[in-house]
């Protein structure tokens, strides 16, 4: 009786333990997918950074594809913040989001959701020929990231 017992507990504990396994398996993976895609983002904005404060010549070509390819992005990584994959959570991965995304769910993806806004602004506004206009909204573009990183990134 007492060894059926003993038995019956560690499959329960072998049932848990590769449930966790799996957790933090798919922790892992949400966490790598949004820290790539957020790395994707970054690449693209570079060169719009860069053309708006004059560290690179403006080129309209290079702007509009750059441009569009983040609008197309923004609402990328989002899925990826999945509950149980914060600091605190349980992953092997490192992350830099932290715990209190969880607790504040529609704050963050009301921040998400304006970087959507604001890039898709900037696409539109690259299609036309206002530079200055161009300028200011990779500002606002760049103030949506910042508000985000500020609030709810880690070092
Ligand atoms: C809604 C919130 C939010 C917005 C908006 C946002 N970020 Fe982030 N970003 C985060 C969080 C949270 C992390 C930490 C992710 C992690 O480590 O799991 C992060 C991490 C990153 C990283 C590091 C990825 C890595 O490899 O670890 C880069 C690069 C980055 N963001 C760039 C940007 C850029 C560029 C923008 C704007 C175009 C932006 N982010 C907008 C929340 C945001």
């Amino acid at each position: 009786m007492k060894s059926i017992f003993k038995m019956c507990t560690l499959g329960t504990v072998a049932l848990l333990l590769s449930a966790n396994v799996q957790a933090t398996e798919e922790n892992d993976n949400a966490i790598d997918y949004r820290q790539n895609a957020l790395s994707v983002m970054a690449w693209q904005m570079g060169p719009l950074g860069a053309m708006a404060k004059g560290d690179m010549d403006y080129n309209a070509e290079e702007f509009q594809l750059r441009a569009n390819n983040l609008a197309a992005l923004a609402g990328m990584p989002w899925e990826g913040f999945v509950e149980g994959s914060f600091r605190g959570g349980e992953h092997s991965v490192s992350t830099g989001a932290l715990a209190k995304i969880a607790t504040n769910m529609d704050d963050f993806m009301g921040m998400a959701d304006d970087l959507v806004v604001q890039t898709t602004t900037l696409a539109e506004l690259s299609n036309g020929d206002d530079f200055s206009a161009m300028r200011k909204q990779v500002g606002k573009v760049g103030q949506s990231c910042k508000s985000c990183h500020d609030a709810y990134r880690g070092d």
